[in-house]
């Protein structure tokens, strides 16, 4: 899992000169509600778009993963969940299997965005 966020963030510099315009990526369904629904209950407290807590506004990210840009933000997003620095330890931890859930519907949604954005590059 970890190689993926490490490609990403290659990615994300080899990218940062271009402004490749991107098609609109599409979530699966099943993947993007259980993603939706574990920041609603474990981060929208405090990275909606009233509260943007380190200036991180996962609402009006609005589950985008059309541009480089929004893939280094949900990569930073898995990262952090895996890690387990997100939520802050002071908060409740999320259930180990609510945890694991996230992290696969995350990364496979990251994997498909990740193959999109070196398709269009070619
Ligand atoms: C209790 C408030 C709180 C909650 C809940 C919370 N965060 Fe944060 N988050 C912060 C604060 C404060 C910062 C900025 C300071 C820091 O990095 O610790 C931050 C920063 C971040 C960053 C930016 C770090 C970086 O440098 O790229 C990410 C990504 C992030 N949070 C993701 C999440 C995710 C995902 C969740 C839910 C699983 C979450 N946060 C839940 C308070 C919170």
């Amino acid at each position: 899992m970890p190689k993926i966020i490490i490609i990403l963030w290659l990615l994300s510099f080899s990218l940062m000169n271009h402004s490749s315009a991107l098609n609109k990526f599409v979530w699966r369904q099943t993947d993007k509600a259980v993603v939706k629904k574990f920041l609603v209950q474990h981060c929208y407290d405090c990275h909606d778009t009233d509260i943007q807590k380190g200036e991180l506004d996962l609402e009006s990210m609005n589950f985008d993963m059309s541009s480089r840009d929004m893939l280094y933000k949900w990569s930073r997003v898995h990262e952090m969940i895996e890690h387990g620095d997100m939520p802050p330890k002071k908060k409740n931890r999320p259930a180990a299997q609510e945890k694991e859930n996230v992290l696969k519907a995350l990364a496979r949604t990251l994997q498909v965005a990740y193959k999109q954005v070196e398709t269009l590059m070619e």
